[in-house]
């Protein structure tokens, strides 16, 4: 039997900006987890586990694990998780939990996925679900960020997950990108709720505005950006879902280290 902490090794690490940095380790194959899911992870400091809550951006059925985060320079955590390399120890909680799960939705046309700077990381493992792609027409990804540079990550695995081999061709029709800044000039511009509340989102994809009968949104971002897209969703008749209870929405707050 594993342990409930598993000590996996770190395969890869990648800096985005002087703020972003993803990474990808080994993984236990009885470390079993739905996509969306995260789990706690982190490393051992003064000889006690250090850990925090880290959606995985990989697949449930790929062979790594994949996280993306921020480097908060005092963050008890990421001061120091910052400057791991390859071959470094990374503990791995085996109890993933979460709740942007599928099941916590009713069936609908298309599925919205609202992130807002590292909240896309449970996105990214959720495009890449055969599963998602069979239960709606089209999932359209929104991500907001500051800068351009803060979006390279999402970029990269929306183009990766356009080009695998075994889904490439499910999800190249039926996932629509959109990412958009705030402080910098870009194709796309604008939070995500003036996107939504302006039209414009729906007007620049050329697909029918968002509805509580049709559509099923899923969010992940800064508790600000939760409450206002959830006070937008509900004004416009969308419920918030649970497994025992499913409806039109799902939200998780995305885990920013203080
Ligand atoms: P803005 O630049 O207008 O604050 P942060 O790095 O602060 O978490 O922000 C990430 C992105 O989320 C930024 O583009 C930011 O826009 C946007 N954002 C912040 N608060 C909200 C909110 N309440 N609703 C929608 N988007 C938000």
């Amino acid at each position: 039997m594993s342990k409930a902490i598993q000590e996996e090794t770190v395969l890869s690490v990648r800096h985005w900006t002087d703020d972003l940095f993803s990474f990808s380790t080994t993984r236990d194959p009885a470390f079993r987890f739905l996509n969306g899911q995260f789990t706690m992870i982190g490393l051992t400091v003064d000889g006690k586990p250090l850990l925090r809550a880290y959606s995985m951006t990989s697949a449930n059925y790929e062979e790594k694990l994949e996280f993306f985060s921020i480097k908060v320079q005092d963050g008890p955590l990421t001061s120091r998780l910052q400057h791991i390399e390859a071959g470094d120890k990374l503990l791995v909680s085996q109890k993933p939990t979460g709740t942007l799960i599928q099941d916590s939705l009713i069936p609908g046309r298309n599925l919205y996925l609202f992130s807002t700077g590292t909240g896309i990381a449970p996105f990214c493992s959720i495009i890449k679900d055969p599963e998602v792609y069979e239960r709606f027409e089209h999932l359209v990804l929104v991500h907001g960020c500051r800068k351009v540079a803060d979006l390279a990550y999402g970029k990269q695995v929306v183009e990766e997950t356009r080009d695998n081999e075994l889904i490439g061709d499910m999800v190249r029709p039926q996932l629509r990108y959109y990412p958009t800044t705030t402080r910098e000039e870009f194709v796309h511009t604008g939070r995500i709720t003036e996107l939504v509340e302006s039209g414009k989102l729906f007007a620049d994809l050329e697909i029918p505005p968002m509805s509580a009968e049709d559509d099923r949104v899923m969010l992940c971002g800064s508790p600000l950006m939760l409450a206002d897209c959830v006070e937008m969703l509900e004004r416009r008749g969308f419920a918030e879902g649970s497994q025992s209870a499913p409806a039109q929405y799902v939200i998780e707050k995305a885990f920013v280290e203080k």
